[in-house]
């Protein structure tokens, strides 16, 4: 993928959320940056801070493209990244902003990720997940199911978290959810905090 309507349309409400809750923070570290709309797009916007996009190696050629055609001096050069890599990128970030990948990756990933992103945060860091998600086992929308069952003929270990799963797992990685924000298209934004 070389362009996200989606991440088009979502862009400027995930940034009213984020603004905020990035206003003291030095370094925000992605994972999955994808096309790099939103790392162009919040750099920009958010020039206090220095953003770190991240992708597979295979994808970062694409990502690499938008940075350096959207240069912003507070946009950092994309870095390879796997979940699943044992060493993590060494960046001294405060927040950790994932955008619809918990429902791609795999369980056990999904475990890596909040294990890594909490041991990777210091005290008061935050970590900013956007995506769809279930509540009490139950879809939210109609339009999440059908995504969920896609998804699942893709790849029977994708699928849509549920916030319950999720908030048991952060909890261990000492990361409790602080606030759950509704976002367009049955999306939410999680912002979890390490205590
Ligand atoms: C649905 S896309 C979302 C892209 C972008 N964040 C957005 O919201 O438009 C999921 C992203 O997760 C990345 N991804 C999948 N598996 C990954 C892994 N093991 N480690 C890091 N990123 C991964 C994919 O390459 C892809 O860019």
């Amino acid at each position: 993928m070389i362009f996200s309507e989606a991440a088009e349309r979502n862009k400027q409400p995930i940034l009213n959320i984020l603004r905020p809750l990035l206003a003291n923070r030095t370094a925000v570290l992605e994972i999955g940056s994808g096309t790099g709309q939103h790392a162009v797009f919040f750099a920009s916007a958010l020039p206090h801070l220095i953003w770190h996009p991240t992708e597979l190696p295979d994808k970062l050629a694409i990502l690499t493209r938008m940075c350096r055609s959207h240069p912003s001096e507070n946009l950092a050069a994309p870095l390879p990244f796997d979940i699943d890599d044992d060493h993590w990128p060494t960046i001294q970030a405060d927040a950790v902003f994932t955008a619809n990948t918990l429902h791609i990756i795999h369980w056990p990933q999904v475990c890596r990720l909040f294990s890594r992103a909490g041991a990777l945060l210091p005290q008061q860091g935050i970590f900013c997940t956007y995506g769809p998600y279930n509540r009490d086992g139950r879809y939210t929308s109609i339009s999440n199911a059908q995504f969920d069952e896609w998804l699942k003929n893709r790849d029977p270990g994708s699928g849509i978290r549920d916030i319950a799963d999720l908030q048991q797992l952060a909890e261990k990685c000492g990361m409790p959810l602080q606030h759950d924000f509704a976002m367009l298209a049955n999306n939410r934004l999680l912002v979890w905090r390490k205590n």
